[in-house]
């Protein structure tokens, strides 16, 4: 096993080790994947001020997120079909940030279900939240979340209709995988992958599968999202969900002022700055650069997280520099996962943590609530400027 110091090193054994068609799945981006680039590319254009000679003793990451402990505050993202890139891989991932002291998001479109995850875990975790038109079917996804314990819902605002992402039509992309000449062939290739697929009975959505009414073939991602996702969900809609939850509410998928403001006004107790890790609107901003204009229009309304982009601990320095309260991982979970299971989770966030720390300390800083700006150094032209 080769040494893994990075992000991009558990990436390399995730490529190796998953079915093509599942890291096209989470490696890529909507359309010409410009905004998916970028998301990680602008946090480059960002430098940090080096600061010497200042007591790095006695520090810590640890912090807040919706009021809740963290020992650094990077939560896991909500990523569907998880369980296909490693068995059972909700319940590892689960149990990794569980054990390290992170918040675990579980997907509406998971393979292992809400009720599975909470009885493999012992802390309460959070739960994403797909609006779909089965009315009757959100009521009782609400229940169950309540029921296994979620200690705060998710409502993802930025996907009533799929982004293109074209390879996923191409490969057939489907959960589980259709059998074809192609995937057979890749598949017989992956054999730990493929071991572990036999020896688990978690291969469909798990949330969905047995609970929702109606729709003919859950299998394919793009044809059953366009049946069964609800594309009237507006603000009055998020408001009565919220009243329906009647627990901590997380607004996730906001890039621009004006959503800010309205997500601020519905009463959410945090947005999570996002374009889904450019997996919807193509040619939309970067997060990291959508971010400052957002803290500067709502930051002292609502706490603001971001994600989308982050493959260091040094990227998430600088989101919580720019002001945000916390981060959340996708892909940067998903290639420990395929690589490694449990373990390349938890390896994943040992990265990010460490880089964190050392970057901090570098900065003259010693504790999370001690970031601002000031550490940074930011272009001029950093946040664009465009006509209006
Ligand atoms: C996602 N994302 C996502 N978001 C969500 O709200 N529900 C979901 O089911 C999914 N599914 C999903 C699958 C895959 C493979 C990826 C990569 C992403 C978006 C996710 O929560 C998060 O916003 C991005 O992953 C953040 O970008 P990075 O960290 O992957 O660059």
């Amino acid at each position: 096993m080769p040494v893994i110091t990075n992000i991009e090193d558990l990436k390399r054994i995730y490529e190796r080790r998953a079915p093509r068609m599942f890291y096209d799945y989470a490696e890529s981006g909507s359309w010409t994947e410009k905004t998916f680039r970028e998301n990680t590319s602008d946090f480059e254009d960002i430098y940090l001020r080096q600061r010497v000679a200042v007591d790095m003793t006695g520090r810590s990451t640890a912090s807040q997120m919706i009021g809740e402990d963290v020992a650094m505050p990077v939560a896991l993202a909500p990523v569907g079909l998880t369980g296909m890139q490693c068995a059972d891989g909700e319940i590892k991932a689960a149990r990794a940030a569980e054990k390290f002291g992170v918040p675990f998001t579980l997907s509406t479109m998971s393979i292992c279900s809400i009720e599975d995850v909470a009885e493999h875990t012992t802390k309460p975790f959070w739960f994403q939240v797909y609006t779909l038109k089965d009315e009757d079917f959100m009521r009782r996804l609400f229940e169950r979340a309540r029921a296994a314990g979620c200690s705060a819902i998710v409502i993802t605002v930025d996907l009533q209709v799929l982004g293109q992402r074209h390879k996923d039509l191409k490969n057939g992309l489907s959960a589980p995988p259709k059998l074809t000449p192609k995937s057979i062939a890749n598949m017989m290739t992956k054999v730990q992958w493929g071991l572990g697929m036999l020896g688990t009975k978690r291969r469909f959505f798990g949330n969905i599968v047995g609970h929702a009414h109606g729709v003919k073939d859950a299998s394919s991602l793009s044809s059953w999202t366009a049946e069964a996702f609800d594309q009237s969900l507006d603000w009055a809609q998020i408001a009565k969900f919220k009243e329906m939850w009647g627990g901590k509410m997380i607004i996730k998928g906001i890039i621009d002022v004006e959503d800010a403001k309205m997500a601020a006004k519905v009463g959410a107790d945090a947005i999570i700055v996002s374009n889904h890790g450019g997996r919807q609107l193509d040619g939309a901003l970067s997060s990291i650069r959508a971010l400052p204009a957002i803290m500067d229009a709502v930051g002292d309304q609502v706490e603001v997280h971001l994600d989308s982009g982050i493959r260091s601990g040094q990227d998430v320095l600088k989101a919580l520099a720019l002001g945000a309260k916390g981060t959340y991982i996708g892909r940067a979970f998903v290639y420990g996962l395929g690589a490694m299971g449990e373990a390349g989770v938890t390896k994943a966030l040992e990265v990010i943590h460490k880089e964190l720390d050392i970057s901090m300390a570098l900065c003259g800083r010693r504790r999370i609530d001690e970031l601002d700006r000031s550490i940074l150094m930011i272009p001029e032209n950093f946040e664009g400027r465009w006509q209006s």
